[in-house]
């Protein structure tokens, strides 16, 4: 690996591209790949350290919590009170949005919203997981307390979003509406290295991933879409080939990487799907968009949803355009 960049390195010679910005972006970024660290550290030693298994409660998403998912929502709450950037944060771990009201979190322009752990199913299995991260400036005014009203923008007014995902190495992912760009880290320095710039998304890939055990609950569109992507048609590579993990940023990275499509339908058990729209949904619907990729409830752009509640979820279709494209003709 050519170690020319590091991320910090990146951050800052990218905070140019914000003419107004007086580098609070930055420094935010810089504690997201704090704690980034630090959760990569716990997960990499889980088996050791006595942290694998359940928590023993739910969360609001009438989840039973892993260990993993309170260390994770921790470990980031905490780096990101510990410095000044932000004013309140949200989580799919918690049930209220936190406000951080001391006067200099006050003065922050800045709210977080986070998935701590995704894929937590998959920690004691010793799979993939990762964290998804979605920032916004404030919309209540400078100096007060963050609001719900700064939480619940659609995902057009992100201004930077990613994800760190803990595989077989650790990449931190990230756009600031310029493009989307990977850094692999590297545990023996300690940092993070720009391994995977400017990532585009293929326009079309032969990968899908869907969890097809709720065939029986999909709509009929879906169902179609389904056996469409199973016939045989020579020309356009089909059958698809089929990779599903249960961690939406493992199936998301591969799909980025090398062109597919993602599917967590609405079904009669989860009327509005499972994914949650500002915690998974909108963060890498502003990643698939700025890579060249699409994201869709199946009718409506994503980002534009108007969020009515923190917790929303929302059926979410992500992945190479032309794929989401003919996906969206079944429904
Ligand atoms: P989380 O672990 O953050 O609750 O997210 C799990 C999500 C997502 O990562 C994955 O794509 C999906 O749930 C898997 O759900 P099923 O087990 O229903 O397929
Ligand atoms: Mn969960
Ligand atoms: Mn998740
Ligand atoms: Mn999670």
């Amino acid at each position: 690996m050519e170690r020319h960049i590091t991320l910090g390195e990146f951050i800052i010679e990218n905070q140019k591209d914000f003419p107004y910005a007086k580098g609070e972006l930055s420094a935010l970024l810089s504690s997201i790949r704090l704690a980034g660290k630090v959760v990569n550290q716990q997960i990499n030693k889980a088996g050791l350290a006595e942290i694998l298994g359940k928590a023993g409660k739910e969360n609001v998403q009438g989840e039973s919590q892993a260990k993993l998912d309170v260390m994770a929502n921790d470990v980031f709450v905490d780096t990101l009170r510990n410095r000044g950037e932000i004013c309140g944060l949200a989580s799919e771990e918690l049930e209220d949005f936190l406000v951080f009201d001391d006067e200099i979190h006050k003065k922050a322009k800045y709210v977080v919203l986070i998935d701590p752990l995704d894929g937590s199913s998959n920690i004691d299995a010793n799979i993939t997981v990762g964290t998804i991260f979605s920032i916004y400036r404030r919309v209540s005014k400078e100096g007060s307390p963050a609001t719900l009203e700064d939480f619940l923008q659609p995902g057009t007014k992100q201004v930077a979003a990613g994800y760190l995902i803990y595989g077989t190495s650790t990449i931190l992912v990230y756009t600031t509406g310029k493009g989307v760009n990977g850094f692999t880290f590297d545990p023996g320095i300690g940092s993070f290295f720009l391994s995977h710039p400017a990532i585009i998304f293929p326009p079309k890939g032969i990968t899908y991933s869907i969890n097809e055990g709720n065939y029986v609950h999909f709509p009929d569109g879906i169902k179609k879409y389904i056996k469409w992507v199973q016939q045989f048609d020579e020309k356009e590579n089909r059958p698809f080939t089929s990779r599903y993990t249960g961690s939406l940023v493992a199936d998301f990275h591969r799909n980025m990487l090398f062109g597919g499509i993602f599917l967590y339908p609405e079904g009669t058990t989860a009327p509005k799907g499972k994914l949650r729209l500002l915690y998974e949904g909108n963060p890498m619907a502003f990643l698939a968009e700025q890579a060249g990729g699409k994201a869709t409830d199946g009718f409506n752009r994503i980002m534009e949803i108007e969020p009515e509640e923190l917790h929303q979820r929302v059926p979410f279709i992500c992945g190479s355009k032309e794929m989401v494209e003919k996906a969206e003709e079944f429904l």
